[in-house]
């Protein structure tokens, strides 16, 4: 059977522009990118105003990363025909959503943010009490609403900023939800369904606001989700009504937890650019092969007859990775008994990483010498990004009724 997939559920994630990227990234965030885009409408963003949150003092090479970063992103199998690729700076309704939200923030949710001490723990050496510093998970918040997304994959140390989300469109709906004529617009968008929905929806809505039926909310939900003779803005005071609010203008993201990467690096440790430990995304064959060849192993194996201890050996961290069963019972019989060296252990391993690596690598190489089409996705992306973006911003505002009629 075919399940049905969910094309019209948004996802929105963002990366920091870091540069090029490692097989840690593509682990942990790109392969399940990938998977993504196929099944839900996809935003993916450079985020350089955030570079800026922590490296204000020098961002000159942060025009570089972008494009060494999309240019990964690329070549690991995002593609601009199934996803939206942009850059948050070429959308300036970021700033904008930004600063509104920002208006009805409470100072106390993001000094509690716990991001926020950890990382001026951290980056001791860095000046982080500024204004930006302290605000910047709200910018997430505006980047994730800005698009009315469902969905946030993220990883663990950023689904406080995702919670942080929820509550700051909880409090906008809460306060601009309230429209004067909210019931009567809501009489005549039920009438809009037609005799027997209408009686549906208002038997769903009350056993859940009576008797708190969450199967009656859920149904509510479905059945709202497939009409098809009401607008946009009659819906979301639907979905308002049938929850005991008001409309809903920025619904609330859900955060998808992706899954902890275990990308062990060369030394065992996790794959990090800041423990020197990492295999580049486009690393070129011959420095792939040495950078595993001279990987160091379980200490205790110091001639070819000493026995080791897998466990010991961060070469095995990395089997475990890319190998399948036979191999890996191979590697822990051998390893154990000295059957073979090392040098045998790492070739299946470097055979596995070259095929990985063989397209990204190719699809890079082809990027890396287009850069003029590198920019052109980015800034097609953009526009198209903004456009989307344009149309919450117009909801906010009016919601906020801060524009004259
Ligand atoms: N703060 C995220 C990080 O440091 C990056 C990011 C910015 C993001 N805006 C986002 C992630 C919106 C998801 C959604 O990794
Ligand atoms: Fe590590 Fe393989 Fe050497 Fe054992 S044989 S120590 S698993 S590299």
């Amino acid at each position: 059977m075919n399940t049905p997939i969910p094309q019209n559920q948004r996802v929105v994630s963002g990366m920091r522009p870091t540069g090029k990227l490692h097989l840690g990234h593509y682990h942990g965030v790109l392969k399940n990118w990938v998977e993504m885009q196929l099944d839900y409408e996809c935003f993916f963003f450079v985020a350089d105003w955030h570079a800026l949150t922590t490296h204000y003092d020098d961002p000159s090479d942060t025009p570089t990363h972008v494009e060494d970063m999309v240019i990964d992103w690329l070549a690991a199998g995002i593609s601009p025909s199934s996803a939206t690729i942009f850059l948050q700076s070429e959308v300036p309704e970021h700033a904008e959503l930004h600063l509104l939200l920002s208006m009805i923030t409470p100072l106390s949710w993001l000094e509690r943010v716990p991001t926020y001490k950890d990382q001026q723990e951290k980056l001791r050496e860095k000046d982080l009490a500024t204004y930006g510093f302290l605000g910047y998970p709200l910018l997430q918040s505006a980047d994730i609403l800005l698009y009315k997304a469902d969905m946030v994959p993220v990883g663990e140390d950023q689904v406080a900023h995702v919670e942080l989300t929820r509550e700051v469109a909880r409090r906008f709906n809460h306060i601009y939800g309230r429209e004067p004529d909210f019931e009567e617009r809501v009489m005549a968008a039920i009438s809009k369904m037609g005799k027997k929905n209408a009686k549906l929806y208002k038997d769903l809505r009350k056993r859940y606001q009576e008797k708190g039926d969450e199967q009656a909310l859920e149904t509510g939900q479905a059945l709202l989700d497939a009409q098809q003779n009401i607008s946009v803005g009659d819906k979301e005071r639907l979905f308002g009504y049938l929850e005991g609010m008001g409309k809903i203008i920025l619904p609330e993201p859900e955060a998808k937890l992706t899954k902890a990467s275990k990308m062990p690096g060369l030394d065992g440790q996790k794959m990090s650019k800041s423990y020197g430990n990492t295999i580049g995304l486009r690393e070129e064959p011959d420095v792939l092969d040495k950078k595993i060849r001279t990987m160091p192993t379980d200490p205790a194996r110091v001639r070819l007859t000493d026995p080791g201890d897998p466990e010991k050996c961060p070469v095995w961290e990395l089997h475990k990775v890319y190998s399948d069963d036979k191999t890996l019972v191979w590697v822990n019989d051998s390893c154990r008994s000295a059957a073979h060296g090392c040098l045998d252990c790492k070739k299946p391993l470097i055979e596995a990483v070259q095929a990985e690596m063989e397209p990204i690598r190719m699809r890079a190489k082809q990027f890396e010498n287009d850069r003029t089409a590198v920019r052109a996705i980015i800034s097609e992306g953009s526009e198209a990004a903004r456009d989307v973006a344009r149309e919450t911003l117009d909801d906010v505002v009016e919601a906020m009724r801060f524009t004259k009629k």
